[in-house]
């Protein structure tokens, strides 16, 4: 290999390299997990607004206070609710429905009203409720 061929080499390697750097980082794709250990306030962050917006629903099994579920109020989309996820039946875990705007156990077929109430059984018990607060742009959870 000449001057020439081994400049021409140099020349292309940043090239090269940068075709072989991903073109997103980590930080760009993957969402940042909010610190949820509980405050002196009782409350703990279980994610952030912009979480709760994008997928209807912030679910958390192992939220320091009991499995959670945070929803959207339906009746004020500038509130939530939130609830304990774990069906009051035999103790599943409740799905969030954004079409029907229920919650689904999918072991016995139990449906729950966003506020936790019972729609359709075999449950007969209404599903536990946390208090909830937005603040600035986390979503925070309070152990009854
Ligand atoms: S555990 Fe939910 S309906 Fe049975």
């Amino acid at each position: 290999m000449n001057w020439v061929g081994l400049g021409m080499l140099a020349s292309s390697l940043p090239v090269a390299l940068a075709a072989c750097q991903p073109s997103e980082t980590p930080s760009d794709t993957e969402t940042e997990k909010v610190d949820s250990s509980p405050r002196e306030d009782g409350f703990a962050a279980v994610g952030t607004v912009a979480e709760l917006d994008e997928a209807g629903v912030i679910s958390d099994k192992s939220f320091f206070a009991g499995a959670v579920a945070v929803i959207r109020d339906p009746a004020d989309e500038t509130a939530a609710i939130a609830v304990n996820s774990m069906c009051t039946h035999q103790g599943c875990s409740v799905v969030w429905n954004g079409e029907t705007k229920l919650f689904a156990c999918p072991c016995h077929g139990s449906k729950f009203n966003p506020d936790g109430s019972v729609t359709e059984g075999p449950a007969g018990e209404p599903l536990g409720r946390f208090d909830v607060k937005i603040e600035e742009d986390l979503v925070l959870v309070k152990a009854q």
